[in-house]
């Protein structure tokens, strides 16, 4: 019998990650000795606190039952409390913050919410996979916006208004911006706001990295005034607290965004497990101390991955914010090419920058999430790379041919 798969798939692919990490998964079966430094998945504990809370409240009885759609007021109440203490945005917990189970699973209630069959998206290049599957997934067209190197990677508003027609809805931004590290400032936020409520589109700004390496202020999208009439902000506990697989976030904006993003998620998930929901409220008061003790320990790793990529003759940008490090590659070198050659030649995992769109093409991203033994074992294993890179015809082909 054959079973036919949806049509909204024919397009789609599986994750890039879900399938390169059951390979690097293989190779450590067969007993190789991989280093992993190609996902943004922290491998610090988040603060002692939260996962005594966590015990605690499992061992209530009566907490193990569904929860409410739009998490405990609790909860709500210590977003608001932490977006006025990180960004000075005054939020309302009853009805302007929306927790979730996680922020990229928020980006598919956004785009299921706001998306019909036909309509536009303007997805940053390079940028998260997420917000272009999460559009096609709601049978809407994507269309990338460039980012480029000499642009400090910040969106050219000419070039966005040439990509703009009658069908574009939304618009994704990122800032401090993944894969790049790149941060923007709040004139261009006041002028992408003023750019999406020029065209009518819903601006979307994804910040899970303002608290991560961030040599400038953290801003929110709402410190600008007007962005209340057009705009959502994504925000996650997965980096800044080191929760990622406890799956925690939040989409914060008026009320109306949000009760049409909660008829997509009533329907999806039945409430976040209430020890995750009391022990989150504990992550979101801790003191500033704890972040900078966290920064001192990702700068360190970030001075050995330079020491890597310097090894690898790529070029990167010292002072990026963000738990990566984006490193150019040299003489026009194939980023696949790169990152495989890496891996078997090394056992070292890096992830090539093309899988972030066509502007990634040529670059490799660097994770900071692995213990600095592991980081410096890698600048170790490639102290002689580049006599072999320039000899390997495998990397140059393209040049030799
Ligand atoms: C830019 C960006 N947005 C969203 C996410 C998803 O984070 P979460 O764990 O909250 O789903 C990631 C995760 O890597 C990310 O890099």
């Amino acid at each position: 019998m054959k079973i036919r798969e949806s049509d909204r798939l024919q397009q789609m692919s599986e994750y890039y990650f879900s399938h390169k990490l059951r390979e690097v998964r293989d190779l450590i079966r067969q007993g190789k000795r991989i280093i992993n430094l190609g996902i943004g998945n922290p491998d610090l504990p988040p603060p002692p606190v939260v996962i005594q809370t966590l015990q605690q409240s499992a061992d209530g009885v009566d907490n193990h039952g569904y929860q409410p759609y739009q998490g405990i007021p609790e909860l709500r109440e210590a977003m608001a409390e932490w977006y006025f203490q990180t960004y000075h945005v005054a939020l309302n917990g009853r009805n302007e913050i929306l927790p979730l189970m996680g922020s990229k699973e928020g980006i598919v209630h956004i785009s299921l919410a706001f998306l019909n069959k036909g309509d536009e998206v303007l997805v940053p290049d390079p940028g998260y996979l997420t917000y272009r599957s999460a559009a096609q997934l709601a049978g809407a067209k994507i269309v990338p916006y460039p980012l480029r190197e000499e642009k400090g990677w910040l969106p050219d508003l000419e070039e966005l208004t040439s990509l703009v027609t009658q069908q574009t809805r939304l618009i994704w931004i990122n800032y401090p911006h993944m894969p790049t590290g790149s941060v923007a400032t709040l004139e261009i936020f006041s002028s992408l706001v003023e750019f999406a409520a020029k065209h009518h589109l819903l601006l979307c700004h994804d910040n899970p990295y303002s608290l991560i390496l961030n040599p400038s202020t953290p801003i929110s999208i709402f410190n600008v005034p007007q962005a209340y009439d057009c705009c959502l902000e994504l925000n996650s506990l997965s980096k800044t607290f080191n929760m990622a697989g406890w799956r925690v976030g939040m989409v914060v904006g008026q009320t109306t965004f949000l009760k049409s993003i909660l008829k997509v998620k009533s329907n999806m998930d039945s409430g976040m497990f209430l020890p995750i929901q009391h022990a989150a409220i504990q992550a979101l008061k801790v003191s500033r101390d704890w972040f900078l003790q966290q920064n001192q320990e990702y700068e360190t790793r970030r001075t050995l991955v330079h020491q890597f990529l310097d090894r690898l003759n790529c070029q990167y940008q010292p002072q990026t914010a963000g738990l990566f490090v984006w490193g150019k590659l040299p003489g026009g070198m194939d980023s696949r090419d790169m990152t495989d050659w890496l891996l078997s030649e090394y056992g070292i995992f890096v992830a090539p920058g093309d899988i972030f769109g066509e502007q990634g093409k040529g670059y490799i991203r660097v994770s900071l999430c692995a213990p600095k033994e592991q980081i410096a074992e890698s600048v170790q294993r490639v102290e002689n790379v580049k006599a072999r890179m320039f000899d390997d015809k495998k990397l140059y082909k393209k040049q030799l041919t």
